[in-house]
């Protein structure tokens, strides 16, 4: 039997979007796929890695975990919407001034993950940072850089808000 294909409509970064999605399809393959927004990326499949976190309803969620047909009606937040090449988010500056980075595969779910995080505890401390990403794997970095870089990012946002 064929699988059934569902309408779905998502609001991705602030944009309405509908698709047909057949009824198993991941909320991150639909991102990627249907959407083409490759910033998202995929790691495990197995909702252990993080890479493919993005923000639903505000909420983190691991999208390789959650059916695209399931995220009918949500706000989904992908790492293209967080900010701009030309102004960067907080944690999107913090990863770049704190080297939190190598092969950067992982970097979308880390700061997709400091953005929500960030929102709920804005002045964490260093044993906090290094909890609040301790659910994402990296391979390359050792963690040093990505802690400093949550922290940074706390930093760079109470600047940002005291800013004119
Ligand atoms: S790809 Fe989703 S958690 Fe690894
Ligand atoms: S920078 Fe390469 S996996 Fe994190």
């Amino acid at each position: 039997m064929p699988e059934q294909v569902l309408p779905v409509a998502l609001t991705v970064n602030g944009a309405a979007h509908r698709v047909q999605v057949p009824s198993r399809r991941l909320l991150s393959d639909c991102l990627r796929h249907d959407l083409r927004l490759t910033g998202t990326h995929v790691g495990c499949e197995h909702g252990v890695c993080g890479a493919c976190t993005v923000l639903l309803d505000g909420v983190p969620v691991r999208s390789c975990l959650v059916l695209a047909a399931s995220a009918d009606g949500a706000e989904v937040t992908t790492v293209e919407g967080l900010g701009t090449e030309e102004a960067l988010s907080p944690e999107q500056q913090a990863f770049r001034e704190c080297h939190a980075l190598q092969c950067g595969f992982c970097t979308p779910g880390f700061l997709t993950t400091v953005r929500a995080y960030l929102d709920d505890h804005p002045d964490p401390t260093e044993e906090e940072a290094r909890e609040a990403v301790a659910g994402n794997l990296c391979r390359c970095t050792g963690y040093q850089g990505i802690v400093r870089a949550v922290l940074r990012a706390a930093e760079i946002r109470r600047e940002r808000e005291v800013a004119p």
